[in-house]
């Protein structure tokens, strides 16, 4: 798979480990940054990955930001963005499993490189199971649909 990845500069040095993670999975990477350990703004690199993801030049996406919150909400203001904070694999499995996220946000301050590298493996192994979920989901996307 294609996999979008982009965090601010609290996450660069943790990033540059799950990307090579995500290689060692056998996946491409797409860096939307940053690269810099200069403060930056999470909204502006948020969106480019999500962009992506929605335009489908990416499977799927990886947020990283000092919590995975900021970023991910940032995300989610993108049409057709899914994108779910996880801190630990269970949730990173569910996430793709009933609410087929499109992208998973997690937090270098709050996770180690250890339990980051679970969560990646969960959500990129896990399958949406669609029945009920889809549905569910369905009704996301006709949410965006009365904006
Ligand atoms: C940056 O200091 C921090 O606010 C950001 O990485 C993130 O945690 C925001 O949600």
């Amino acid at each position: 798979m294609k996999i979008a990845i982009a965090n601010d500069h609290a996450a660069v040095e943790l990033k540059n480990k799950i990307m090579e993670y995500v290689k060692e999975l056998g996946h491409e990477v797409i860096n939307y940054g940053t690269d810099s350990l200069e403060s930056c703004n999470y909204p502006e690199f948020g969106e480019k990955a999500a962009r992506a993801v929605a335009g489908k030049e990416a499977d799927c996406g990886i947020l990283i930001c000092g919590t995975g919150v900021g970023i991910s909400i940032a995300a989610n203001k993108v049409k057709g963005i899914r994108a779910a904070v996880c801190s630990e694999p269970v949730t990173a499995r569910l996430v793709k499993e009933h609410n087929n996220a499109n992208i998973i946000a997690f937090g270098a301050r709050i996770v180690g490189e250890e339990t980051a590298r679970e969560i990646v493996k969960a959500y990129l192994e896990a399958v949406f199971l669609g029945g009920r979920h889809k549905m569910r989901v369905d009704m996301i996307a006709q949410m965006e649909e009365r904006f």
